[in-house]
């Protein structure tokens, strides 16, 4: 597959980084996806022409938001992806099946009620399963009631416990659930979006916060799907996991599908500034390489150590020791002494005096996390804490310890560092 293309995106996020984190010492390395987050490539300086050119590659790719599709590659062949059936997994496709149909059962249990007793009209579904509904439907007209016999209502048990929704069907799954919130387009800008702190996400730069991946690699599928099981504590985000494990997976596709799409939009314009034209296949390439961004995340999973440790007394101690210790974790200079997120690093000072908070990538402000508060978005098991601070927390200030180096280049932190300091900040809660 076509390695990742280092565009010039690097160099402009420094400026950012360096602005965000003026008083932190781990430095944020420079990053591809910090600029991706912020800066809105000005594709008003491209042509109409150019503009329509790239309009085009991205519906041959895409299709549109109404009706979206996935172009195929030829080189997932080799490597057995599709993201077509992506959600079934690469291994047992049988288990995952089956595993779609017991979440089925349960979502759909009061329709799957009316079918046992032959009552085909009974049945409704939510508007984005409209096609299912439809066959249906069409099935009840052409078989009267009397003759829907055993393997008449098992065919349409069948049907709705194999229900996979197409890419269209989650797109009309997510005008139903999330756009309120996230926007039409997945740009954050919904109608409701400005009542939140953090704003809901912005689908399009492919920056996700809460992953189990090193910093600044893409979330995997599982990664995402725990967000919609689990919510965001303490932000808009609630919990979907009354939806099924299809109508799960269909969100996080066409996530992916906005993400993708909105990333080799912004190559296409990256290129074109950098370089006055487009080459022929430079769409393909750039949907080869965005999509190898993110396929590759299921080999950049954050190293957790095993078995997790005892959180003994000793080991809190240490961790409170390393959140203070300037020359270690550093944590106080944005969490402060007490972990309630008001250190010195939580803003910067002005010319004038006055108080400025941190950014984010996105150019909101935001706070170190109050940790006394006791609410861990990425999960609050110690491996997930543990994971947090070694891959910090993609679009924001909170900087990947575990990627850290010290003056001689050697790791800042050692594994059971961290698992200290993993043990402190859960232990800080009132
Ligand atoms: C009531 C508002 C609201 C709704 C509805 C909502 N979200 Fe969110 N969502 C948010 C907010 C706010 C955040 C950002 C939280 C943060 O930054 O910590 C978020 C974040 C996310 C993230 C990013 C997670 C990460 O690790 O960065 C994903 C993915 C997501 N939402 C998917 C969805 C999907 C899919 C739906 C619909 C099924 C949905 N959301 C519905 C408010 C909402
Ligand atoms: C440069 C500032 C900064 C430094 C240094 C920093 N953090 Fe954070 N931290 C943040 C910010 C900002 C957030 C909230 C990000 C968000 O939720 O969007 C946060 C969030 C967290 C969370 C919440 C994770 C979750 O799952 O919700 C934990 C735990 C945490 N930090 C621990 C630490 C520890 C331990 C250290 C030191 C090793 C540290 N932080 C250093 C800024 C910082």
């Amino acid at each position: 597959m076509t390695p990742s293309r280092r565009s010039k995106f690097g160099l402009v996020c420094v400026a950012l980084l360096v602005a965000a984190c003026s008083k932190s010492e781990p430095p944020k390395e420079s990053t591809e996806h910090a600029q991706l987050a912020n800066e809105a490539v000005a594709d008003d300086a491209v042509p109409a022409d150019v503009r329509a050119r790239i309009d085009a590659d991205l519906e041959a790719l895409f299709g549109t938001f109404e009706a979206p599709r996935f172009a195929p590659l030829d080189a997932w062949k080799d490597v057995g992806f599709d993201p077509a059936t992506d959600a079934f997994g690469r291994g047992d496709a049988a288990a995952a099946r089956e595993a779609f149909a017991r979440s089925a059962a349960l979502r759909f249990g009061f329709e799957l009620d009316r079918v046992h007793v032959g009552d085909f009209e009974g049945v409704h579904l939510p508007e984005y399963a409209l096609d299912l509904l439809l066959r249906i439907r069409a099935r009840a007209a052409e078989l009267p009631r009397e003759a829907r016999d055993a393997d008449a209502r098992a065919e349409v048990e069948r049907w709705i416990v194999g229900w996979y929704p197409t890419l269209a069907e989650s797109a009309s799954l997510y005008r139903v659930q999330c756009a309120k919130c996230h926007g039409a387009r997945g740009e954050g800008d919904g109608p409701t979006s400005t009542t939140h702190d953090p704003r809901p996400r912005d689908f399009r730069g492919g920056v996700f916060k809460f992953t189990s991946r090193v910093s600044h690699a893409k979330p995997t599928r599982d990664d995402l799907r725990r967000v919609l099981v689990d919510g965001l504590p303490g932000t808009g985000m609630a919990s979907f996991g009354g939806l099924s494990r299809a109508e799960l997976e269909g969100s996080v596709d066409y996530v992916r599908w906005i993400a993708v799409r909105s990333g080799v939009e912004k190559e296409l314009l990256a290129l074109y500034e950098l370089d006055g034209e487009l080459a022929d296949d430079a769409a393909n390439e750039a949907y080869a390489s965005v999509w190898s961004d993110w396929l590759r995340a299921d080999s950049q999973a954050v190293p957790v150590p095993t078995p997790t440790p005892d959180a003994t007394s000793e080991r809190i101690a240490r961790g409170k020791a390393l959140f203070l210790d300037a020359t270690k974790g550093n944590c106080v200079q944005c969490h402060g002494e007490s972990g309630v997120g008001d250190g010195p690093a939580s803003y910067t000072l002005e010319p004038g005096g006055a108080h400025e908070s941190i950014k984010d990538d996105w150019g909101r402000a935001i706070r170190p996390r109050n940790l006394v508060e006791g609410k861990f978005r990425g999960g609050r098991k110690p491996e997930d804490v543990y994971r947090r601070i070694w891959a910090g927390i993609n679009g924001t200030p909170m900087p990947a310890l575990g990627e850290s180096k010290d003056a001689n280049g050697a790791p800042l932190l050692s594994e059971d560092e961290i698992w200290c300091l993993a043990f402190y900040a859960l232990s800080l809660r009132k």
